[in-house]
């Protein structure tokens, strides 16, 4: 889906179902096709509950995937099991939404920040106190941080703690999962540029999930716009989802955000009516029941994301001419 690198981790046809009451399924993620590009950001949006974090979940291996295949290093990452699976986890590593949380308070600064090299034996226990100086530098905090415990922080010091121990392990592709959704405006600037330049100087993969679709926009070289557990579009390098957003979807939502360069009698319009259940998902395409424009075809045959310009793809049979 992009020329400009290589590709690092292909998606394929990932599906993620959690069993519900009375026997039901819940679709969360649908036969997802994705791919992320070598030192790039892929970004994914959609309203919650869509199935943003249930997708990079179920890559990570947090969720076991119901069907389809993770390739990262030429093999199917979803297969590895015991010390393969360990190994591979060094090189997918994730930042969290809420550091706080995923810290043990009892636990000094360089322990946390340490805690994965020593687990799997990178550094000897007399070289904590240099490796996290040098973690720490890294993320633009002073070294003396490393004798402190994080409930003594600034959330965006939580932040860079939690992007330091993520990076400790040298990861080829870093999931934030709403990394910055927790942090007020400025900080949350501030972390977005620690994030860009680490990609710069080391090559990292990012998939970036972000409620802020402006901020998705700047940061993100790819985009996926999920709903229902489906990608409905998908928007490749150098260009704006905001601006060239074809889904109806996409417009939908990108028209009931709050924007800071609202034009003179523009208006946000929230989406009508609630994403429905993906306990029971419809025929057809997913969005038929939101979409002012569906069509019979709409409630009979599911769209494919098919490619209408270089580089961007949509599912959907107004934008592909199917009626
Ligand atoms: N462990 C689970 N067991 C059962 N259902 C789940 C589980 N995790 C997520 N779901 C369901 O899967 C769907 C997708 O949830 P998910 O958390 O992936 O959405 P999201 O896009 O990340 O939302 P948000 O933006 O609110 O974080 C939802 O309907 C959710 O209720
Ligand atoms: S396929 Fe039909 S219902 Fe779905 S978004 Fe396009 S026009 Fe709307
Ligand atoms: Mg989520």
């Amino acid at each position: 889906m992009n020329a400009e690198a290589p590709v690092i981790l292909q998606i394929k046809n990932l599906t993620k179902k959690f069993a519900a009451e009375g026997g039901k399924m819940l679709t969360a993620c649908d036969n997802v096709t994705l791919n992320a590009y070598a030192g790039q950001t892929l970004g994914i949006i959609g309203e919650s509950g869509c199935g943003k974090s249930t997708l990079v979940r179920t890559i990570l291996q947090i969720h076991p995937a119901s069907g389809g295949e993770v390739i990262f290093d030429g093999q199917d990452i979803l297969k590895l099991r015991g010390e393969a699976a360990r190994q591979n986890r060094r090189k997918i590593q994730m930042v969290f939404q809420d550091p706080a949380a995923a810290f043990n308070p009892k636990m000094k600064v360089k322990e946390i920040v340490c805690e994965p090299l020593l687990n799997f034996g990178l550094i000897k226990k007399s070289e904590v106190d240099t490796k996290a100086a040098e973690l720490l530098r890294m993320v633009e905090l002073p070294e003396d941080f490393k004798d402190r415990y994080p409930h003594n922080m600034s959330g965006g010091q939580r932040q860079r703690l939690g992007i330091a121990r993520a990076l400790s392990l040298e990861p080829k592709i870093v999931v934030c999962d709403e990394a910055t959704s927790a942090l007020d405006v400025s900080v949350q600037e501030k972390i977005c540029e620690l994030l860009v330049r680490l990609q710069k100087e080391k090559g990292i993969t990012y998939l970036f999930i972000c409620h802020d679709l402006g901020l998705v926009d700047l940061m993100c070289h790819q985009i996926a716009v999920m709903y229902l557990g489906n990608i409905v579009e998908y928007i490749g390098y150098g260009r704006r989802i905001s601006t060239e957003g074809m889904h109806p979807y996409t417009k939908a939502l990108m028209k009931s955000v709050f924007k800071v360069d609202f034009k003179p009698g523009e208006k946000i319009e929230p989406l009508e009516s609630e994403i429905p259940s993906p306990l029971d998902l419809p025929k057809g395409c997913p969005f038929q029941s939101r979409c002012g424009q569906c069509m019979e075809i709409c409630r009979s045959e599911k769209p494919e994301l098919k490619e209408v310009v270089p580089g961007h793809f949509v599912a959907c049979h107004l934008v592909n001419g199917n009626f």
